[in-house]
């Protein structure tokens, strides 16, 4: 598959994104292992939460599809979980892979995770470790570094960890495990990851005892089902914003977009840049927040993105690095080497490919550097299978001279499958 794109006139208009995929992520999981039926509105019905969906279906959870973007799950409660009759098949899905060890590695049952060549290509240890440390027996290819990974369930005891990378995924891995144990579990992590699990286990009724960025919780507690309202996901919002920001003439609002302050450091490093972006209508509900944002064209100069600010922008750094093509200076993102084992190596996937559009990037261990503005051009270019590195592309092509072919472009549906109708429904092409 690909996707051919020109340059725009201006993006105009109102848009809603789909669900959040972390929190719809969440919600099927943590809905699963409460007591009573769980109802979700506003799901992200995307590749990778129908990953999760599916491991669910095979560990015995029945999930009713009421409408694409809603469900009903029938919680099985936090040991009910059934042993599972094959392999369960995470896809593409990061958030699967390491949070599902958590939740099995607790219960009376023996389970194999893999998923597609870049889940197999990614690291594992990260949850495996801790997860031993807890009692966890799991077994996976290098020692438990890359999937496969087979756990035979078993009695886990609570521990106390320190996360050496900063990680949503982790966190909410050993959290849960943490329920599944015996004793209170801690979990310190470097800098504030984002914090959905948090918000989803006390919403369900958990008690969990958070300070700073260290996060306890005691083994055995009953979850509640509940109605989750899942909110715009703004990672997907990112795009729109961007390319409102860099095509002239342009204003975009976009309705109900998750504004949870663990995932908008795209919108704080834009301003900084003097973006113009408001947020409307700010509200709370399943205690996540939410609001309308308004973004129109405006200049951009350069930034600098590093520490605390990284895990707040990481997945929005490759949509990020297209608008510093287009700001005034050096902008230079560092401390983000976490991107190199993300669904590619983005930092050498956003360098090629952008590079062959003109922009002027110099590849770091830990990051990059941009020098804009620069006037980019049609290419054909490449999403190393990369959803969000092809949707980045696509915003690119729009402010480019010519025609951009973006190869391999399926991969958008892992976290935005309307996307590309979305796009041509608000831009107006010159
Ligand atoms: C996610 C956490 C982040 C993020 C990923 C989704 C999650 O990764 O990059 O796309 O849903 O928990 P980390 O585990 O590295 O924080």
């Amino acid at each position: 598959m690909q996707l051919t794109i020109k340059k725009a006139h201006s993006i105009n208009g109102n848009i809603a994104v789909p669900g959040d995929k972390s929190i719809s992520h969440r919600a099927m999981m943590v809905g699963s292992l409460a007591e009573g039926e769980t109802y979700v509105a506003g799901f992200l019905p995307a590749a990778d939460c129908l990953s999760t969906m599916h491991c669910l279906e095979s560990l015995g959870v029945k999930i009713d599809r009421l409408s694409e973007t809603e469900l009903k799950i029938h919680g099985v409660g936090l040991r009910g979980l059934k042993e599972p009759s094959d392999v369960l098949d995470t896809g593409n899905s990061g958030t699967t892979t390491r949070i599902m060890p958590g939740i099995l590695s607790g219960q009376d049952l023996f389970a194999v995770i893999t998923g597609d060549e870049s889940i197999r290509r990614r690291p594992m240890a990260r949850v495996v470790e801790p997860l031993r440390l807890m009692g966890a027996k799991i077994l996976g290819r290098e020692n438990g570094k890359y999937a496969p990974l087979a756990i035979k369930g078993t009695r886990l005891k609570g521990i106390k960890y320190d996360l050496p990378v900063a990680s949503a995924q982790v966190k909410t891995s050993l959290l849960l495990a943490g329920l599944l144990a015996e004793g209170e579990t801690a979990v310190t992590e470097p800098a504030k990851s984002r914090d959905h699990t948090e918000r989803m286990l006390k919403l369900f009724g958990a008690n969990l005892e958070i300070a700073g960025t260290t996060y306890k919780i005691k083994g055995g507690q009953e979850l509640k089902a509940q109605e989750v309202d899942v909110p715009g996901d703004i990672s997907s919002a990112a795009f729109f914003i961007v390319a409102a920001l860099i095509i002239g003439g342009s204003s975009l609002t976009i309705e109900n977009v998750g504004v949870n302050e663990t995932r908008t450091g795209l919108l704080d490093a834009l301003k900084a840049m003097g973006a113009d972006v408001e947020l409307l209508g700010y509200e709370e509900k399943s205690n996540e927040p939410r609001a309308a944002v308004k973004v129109s064209y405006s200049p951009l100069k350069l930034a600098t993105i590093e520490g605390k600010i990284v895990p707040r922008i990481i997945d929005e750094i490759p949509i990020f690095a297209v608008a510093a093509t287009q700001a005034e200076g050096k902008t230079t993102i560092k401390g983000a080497r976490e991107l190199r084992v993300k669904e590619s190596d983005r930092i050498a996937s956003l360098s090629a490919e952008l590079k062959k559009m003109g922009a002027d990037i110099e590849e770091l261990g830990d990051g990059m550097i941009i020098n804009g503005p620069t006037r980019l051009k049609g290419a054909r270019v490449k999403s190393h299978g990369d959803h969000r590195i092809a949707m980045s592309l696509a915003i690119a092509a729009l402010v480019a001279d010519g025609e951009t072919i973006i190869e391999d472009s399926g991969c958008v549906a892992i976290s935005y499958p309307s996307f590309e109708k979305t796009l041509i429904s608000v831009v107006k092409f010159q």
